[in-house]
């Protein structure tokens, strides 16, 4: 499974997906870039996303907050104060290592050496003493115990376990000027908060509704491992569902189960995914659970779903000394009194590129073929959701000349003012398809001389290689259908 995963990387870096950040340099850790294609996949998740949420729901409307925001958000919110994971120290190797990665990467090297039980003993543990009693003297006697971790020999000698804030800082005006701490946003969700009533007030929001936005977030992770599945810089796609109190539990419910028909929505297999319910909560959840989604690294974390309570508006209330609540005119009609109240909050909270890379993992296949001849072959191919795929149409020319390229050029033109299209008229055709198998194209059509003579043109499915002839002026009609599915 490792080397699938090596493979996935070094795929994303061949073909234009991921490259390391600062490559010419040697790498950031735990920094990427996304290439052409890749930030064309992203674009399109975030798209469709966006879409589910804002286009979709008629009471949930987006957002743009800036990265930075005041200081004391970050009081209110509680991150200054609890955003921080228990590390530990080797003194030996002089590594900093957060203490649930370490115990997580010791069971994955258990489960290399076949010991499945030791390793499900030891997470069980793990979850006992530091998820649930937060006991650190029997965490670190856990840790004491390992014999092969992280190339950490089994006589390590370690630190005592300690808090680190997860928070990057900087600092605001010029630097001869009394400069002020300010932190990059550890999570979107704050510039939602903030901007409740100015969102529900100006788009006259009644109650139940959401905000929505995508953005950067910035976390300080200890532990850079796995590729883009846990970064420094990274994205969010976060959901906060305003509710009347007493209703939170069913909303909860509700947006737990609309998540996962949004991942199989794209067509992704069920039995690939499952819930998490969080025995250890946030400090801002009063109840929460993860999706989980089996990447070639095993079953990790997807998306989260919590229901925050009033904890974050009251906390801004408490902070900023300005009200935060809501009129509800409907509880009148249901023979209420009226009433002022902080409405409650359900969370949906999922990271664009841990979405990214469970399409780009889900979707790569090494297919082994047999030729005509019988002879065998084999091609790198990306399955990608076909609404997602980086390129729709790849329009290839048989050859450069008897007027075949200008035929291409003017369905390229007809078709890219709808899709993403790609021109090739280079190399044997069955080169150019392998290529636009490896970014995941849906559709090539190829134009030959038959084209000519009776204007249809040959269109080959990427998934099965299978090719028909159709009529060139239905080309468009086919692709926008296969993408609007
Ligand atoms: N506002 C709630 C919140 O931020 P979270 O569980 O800390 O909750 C939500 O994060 C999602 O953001 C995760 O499910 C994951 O997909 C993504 N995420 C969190 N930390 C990440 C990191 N370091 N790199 C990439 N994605 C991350």
């Amino acid at each position: 499974q490792d080397n699938k995963f090596q493979a996935i990387i070094s795929h994303a870096k061949e073909y234009g997906f991921v490259f390391p950040s600062s490559e010419i340099y040697d790498g950031l850790s735990a920094v990427y870039d996304y290439g052409p294609y890749g930030s064309e996949l992203k674009k399109n998740i975030r798209d469709y996303w966006w879409k589910s949420m804002t286009q979709l729901h008629e009471n949930i409307v987006g957002i743009d907050a800036a990265i930075f925001m005041h200081p004391t958000t970050w009081k209110a919110s509680g991150h200054v104060d609890n955003f921080s994971d228990p590390m530990i120290d080797n003194k030996d190797s002089k590594k900093r290592y957060r203490v649930d990665h370490l115990i997580e990467a010791h069971a994955d090297k258990l489960k290399e050496a076949g010991k499945e039980q030791e390793a499900a003993a030891l997470l069980a543990e793990m979850e006992r003493t530091l998820d649930k009693e937060q006991d650190y003297a029997a965490v670190k006697k856990l840790i004491e115990e390992f014999k092969i971790v992280c190339s950490v020999s089994g006589t390590a000698n370690w630190t005592e376990i300690r808090q680190f804030n997860l928070m990057f800082d900087t600092k605001v005006g010029s630097v001869a000027e009394e400069a002020d701490t300010i932190y990059l946003r550890p999570e979107t969700a704050q510039g939602i908060f903030v901007n409740f009533l100015n969102v529900q007030k100006t788009a006259r929001m009644k109650i139940p509704f959401g905000i929505a936005q995508t953005g950067k977030a910035f976390r300080n992770e200890i532990v850079a491992r796995q590729f883009i599945f846990r970064m420094r810089e990274f994205e969010q796609m976060e959901m906060q569902f305003f509710v009347r109190p007493g209703t939170e539990g069913e909303w909860y419910k509700f947006w737990k189960e609309a998540r996962l028909q949004w991942h199989l929505s794209l067509g992704l297999e069920a039995s690939k995914y499952r819930y998490h319910d969080h025995v250890k909560l946030a400090h801002y959840a009063k109840e929460a659970c993860d999706i989980e989604f089996e990447f070639p690294i095993g079953f990790k974390e997807v998306e989260g779903i919590h229901s925050r309570g009033d904890f974050d508006l009251s906390q801004h209330e408490k902070f900023s000394r300005k009200k935060q609540q809501y009129f509800d005119n409907d509880l009148n009609e249901e023979g209420k009194p009226y009433g002022n109240y902080i409405p409650y909050v359900i969370e949906t909270s999922i990271g664009l590129d841990r979405m990214f890379l469970l399409i780009l993992s889900n979707s790569y296949e090494e297919e082994t073929l047999t030729k005509e001849d019988g002879s065998a072959d084999s091609r790198v191919v990306l399955h990608i959701p076909a609404k997602l795929a980086p390129v729709k149409l790849a329009i290839l020319p048989l050859t450069k000349k008897d007027g075949l390229p200008e035929i291409a050029k003017e369905l390229m033109n007809e078709c890219k003012q709808q899709f993403k299209c790609f021109y090739e008229e280079k190399d044997a055709i069955g080169k150019r398809y392998r290529r636009q198998d490896a970014i995941g194209t849906p559709f090539c059509v190829t134009i030959d001389h038959q084209t000519k003579e009776d204007q249809t043109v040959t269109i080959r499915h990427r998934d099965s290689m299978t090719q028909e002839r159709v009529p060139l002026s239905k080309v468009r009609e086919i692709v926008t259908q296969a993408i609007e599915k």
